[in-house]
């Protein structure tokens, strides 16, 4: 499959929020990608329901929400309610880590597990089956402009091979520090999806470096 853009609304401008998702909208684009941290799971604090309902009030294409939470079950319901098309938990954040898939998915949303730079690929293998799509930190989570961890790419190759057998049709998603310098590479690596932050908000075109990343073939780097 042709790999998919997910833009990090982490790195619009707030003050213009209606402006860049409409210019997301008019992109190739394929996701939104919607940070939501608590100040406890990570050192940072993004936003909440209102304002993932205002971005879903004027996103025409999929929320991706990517929960850097502790306790995920408790809002995952809302966060469907409020437009969640896939709703991503992490490993480290869930005790119960299969029933937190069984809720997402009886709230109707696709679902998919992050793992943080430290945390390995094989401990996904007994919850592969059951995965909509993995998401691999790039960074550590918390901030977007990191430096992009090297790391990822073995770990996405680990996991293709994994998933070969026990999930072919999983997702990998991609996320921090994530450019043209390393997505022809990290498409080769296996991940289909590209969570682009401050790579695509602070270009001098925003929607030109989204069709740059979207036009990109694996294995050629930018
Ligand atoms: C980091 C977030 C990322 C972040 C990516 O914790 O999960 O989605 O917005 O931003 P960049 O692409 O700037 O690293
Ligand atoms: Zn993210």
């Amino acid at each position: 499959m042709k790999h998919l853009i997910a833009p990090s609304v982490l790195a619009a401008d707030f003050a213009n929020l209606q402006r860049d998702i409409e210019m997301i909208n008019a992109s190739d684009a394929d996701w939104f990608h919607v940070d939501i941290m608590d100040g406890v799971f990570v050192p940072n604090i993004s936003f909440g329901f209102p304002v993932m309902e205002a971005i879903s009030r004027y996103a025409a294409k999929p929320l991706d929400v990517h929960l850097m939470i502790i306790n995920p079950d408790h809002y995952i319901e809302r966060f469907v309610a409020a437009g969640a098309a896939s709703i991503t938990v992490h490993y480290e954040a869930c005790t119960h880590l299969h029933k937190t898939i069984q809720t997402i998915h009886a709230a109707g949303a696709k679902a998919c597990v992050a793992l943080n730079p430290h945390t390995p690929v094989a401990l996904l293998k007994d919850i592969l089956h059951d995965l909509d799509m993995v998401l691999i930190m790039s960074v550590n989570p918390g901030f977007g402009g990191q430096q992009f961890i090297a790391n990822t790419y073995r770990k996405i190759q680990e996991l293709r091979s994994m998933a070969a057998s026990l999930n072919p049709g999983l997702l990998i998603e991609v996320d921090g520090g994530v450019s043209l310098h390393n997505a022809a590479e990290l498409i080769a690596a296996g991940a289909n999806v590209l969570v682009a932050g401050n790579a695509v908000f602070a270009a001098p075109s925003p929607q030109g470096m989204i069709t740059s990343m979207k036009q990109i073939s694996a294995g050629i780097t930018g």
